[in-house]
């Protein structure tokens, strides 16, 4: 048995969160599929206890997903949340009915008994909040369990079965919503499951050091710099790993923008001595981009031609046979579709954009089984400065997606003016940290303006800022009507080409957030 504690995913948008409370609490997490739960495959993980997560379905039809069987009798401890205590009532002998009363967002619940997974925050007797988001409810207990918790509209709020160690909770723990949600999930990994709670960054950097050491041995490593987080604090922790056996490469597309090339070089090659090629590419990227104006094939391009970058800088420093990528743990979770079947391809998203399947050199992703927050933990902790880790994301593909229909050299400068007035101004305004991401986007749209008593016929731009925790989900943000006046007119008298600024209004989902 080791301090982990294994996920399984039954479909809930929230299944991320329950990881990232579990985390927070200092235990390693993994989510999988439920139907990758099989008892063979959980005992090979070793984890010290399990959860189900919510999901869309309802286990009161027959389609329905369900526990592997068997996953009641590892001698574990189980904690089932939403659709994971109803489908767990339902493999134990209890039922589950529809409810005439349907409950979504805030509700009371009772405390009814004592339980570990209470301790320190709930007592007999108590109200308190939580959210829950449900239809279906629990209506008859399976055997072994008792009421630990009711609600108005679920008479099984949370039970247990504390022999078997075995519990269940209609509410979500894992949302903001439900205050003490994070202490209940704490209680359930230390108190019940046993674990510790030595999940630091700090133990992270060394295992990942040793593990990195042992991929690796005694090849030559390159690194792509995006100018984003992610590259920086994979580059500097493989450099602490193998030294010099790493190469970092910062290709200049010339879809960057404006002054980002300069920083990152001065970044690297004065506060960490870590060899740096910087390549110059842009010419190649633009020209294989002309006339392009598919979202998907530009991503593809500039794969692609990163790939050709890194192949040729790989055979200057003598071959190397792995490339360092700062690919995080959201990309690589099989969530199960809320809509069944595999879910579809939205973006070919990469560090570098659509990665072609001919490359050569093996992938080192040192960063995949961390959160963005994690990554910048990472950071601090490795020593990064301040200001880089804090640094909004910055997607590999760059400009080129951040301007629908074809790309142009003068394009480019009209949105590198206009993005630079933008961040500009969030910086002055003090409102650079409270942002996940801004940007301008350059739209493929020309409209009729007047300037002095001239007639104009000029692009338009939209501005982007959205807050998110992990670029998942996201909403936009809610700017001050004169600070965006400030920043339309900045765009519109500075910058020439453009006539007219919209804000982008949209949150993820529906859109996304980059624009292609
Ligand atoms: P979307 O647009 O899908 O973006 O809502 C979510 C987050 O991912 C970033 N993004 C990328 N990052 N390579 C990257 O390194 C890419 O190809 C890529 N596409 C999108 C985007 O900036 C946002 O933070």
């Amino acid at each position: 048995m080791t301090d982990r504690i294994l996920i399984l995913d039954f479909g809930s948008q929230v299944t991320q969160l329950i990881a990232r409370r579990v985390r927070e609490a200092g235990v390693y997490c993994e989510i999988w599929p439920y139907f990758r739960g099989e008892p063979d495959a959980i005992r090979a993980f070793e984890p010290a206890g399990l959860i189900l997560s919510g999901g869309p379905a309802s286990v009161t039809e027959a389609e329905s997903p369900r526990p592997p069987q068997g996953v009641f009798d590892l001698g574990m401890p189980v904690l089932g949340i939403c659709y994971g205590q109803q489908a767990m009532m339902q493999a134990l002998g209890g039922a589950v009915e529809p409810g005439d009363e349907r409950e979504f967002g805030r509700a009371e619940v009772d405390v009814q008994a004592a339980s570990p997974l209470f301790e320190h925050v709930w007592h007999a007797g108590e109200r308190h909040t939580v959210w829950m988001s449900h239809g279906d409810r629990v209506n008859a207990l399976a055997p072994g369990f008792h009421v630990i918790a009711t609600s108005k509209g679920a008479p099984f709020a949370a039970i247990a079965d504390e022999a078997r160690r075995f519990y269940g909770v209609q509410f979500h723990p894992e949302v903001v919503h439900t205050p003490d949600g994070a202490q209940l999930l704490a209680n359930f990994v230390h108190r019940i499951c046993g674990c510790g709670g030595d999940w630091t960054m700090a133990a992270f950097r060394a295992a990942e050091i040793a593990k990195i050491r042992e991929k690796v041995g005694d090849a030559k490593v390159i690194c792509g710099l995006s100018g984003g987080v992610d590259s920086a604090v994979a580059a500097v922790l493989v450099h602490e790993a193998i030294g010099d056996q790493l190469t970092c490469i910062f290709v200049d597309t010339g879809l960057l923008r404006a002054g980002e090339a300069e920083q990152v070089v001065t970044l690297f090659r004065e506060h960490y001595n870590i060899p740096l090629v910087h390549v110059d590419a842009a010419e190649t990227f633009l020209t294989r981009l002309e006339g392009v104006d598919d979202p998907e094939r530009k991503r593809k391009i500039i794969g692609a031609t990163f790939i050709d970058v890194f192949d040729e800088e790989s055979a200057k420093i003598g071959g190397a046979e792995f490339l360092v990528q700062g690919t995080l743990y959201p990309d690589v979770i099989e969530s199960v579709s809320a809509i069944g079947g595999p879910s579809v391809t939205i973006k070919s998203h990469h560090n570098v954009g659509g990665l072609p399947d001919y490359m050569k050199l093996k992938l080192l992703e040192p960063l995949r089984e961390l959160f963005k927050d994690e990554v910048r933990a990472l950071g601090r902790e490795l020593g990064l400065d301040e200001a880089f880790v804090g640094r909004h994301p910055f997607p590999g593909p760059g400009l080129a997606i951040r301007m629908p229909g074809m790309i142009s050299g003068d394009k480019l400068a009209i949105l590198r003016a206009a993005d630079r007035i933008y961040l500009e101004e969030i910086r002055a305004h003090g409102l650079y940290d409270q942002i996940w991401q801004a940007f301008a986007v350059l739209l493929p749209v020309r409209t009729v303006g007047v300037m002095g008593d001239q007639r104009t016929y000029d692009y338009a731009c939209a501005l982007r800022a959205v807050t998110s925790t992990d670029g998942m989900t996201a909403d936009y943000f809610p700017f001050p009507h004169d600070f965006l006046g400030r920043v339309a007119t900045r765009i519109i008298n500075e910058v020439k080409g453009i006539n007219r600024v919209t804000y982008d209004i949209t949150s993820k989902p529906p859109g996304t957030i980059e624009w292609e």
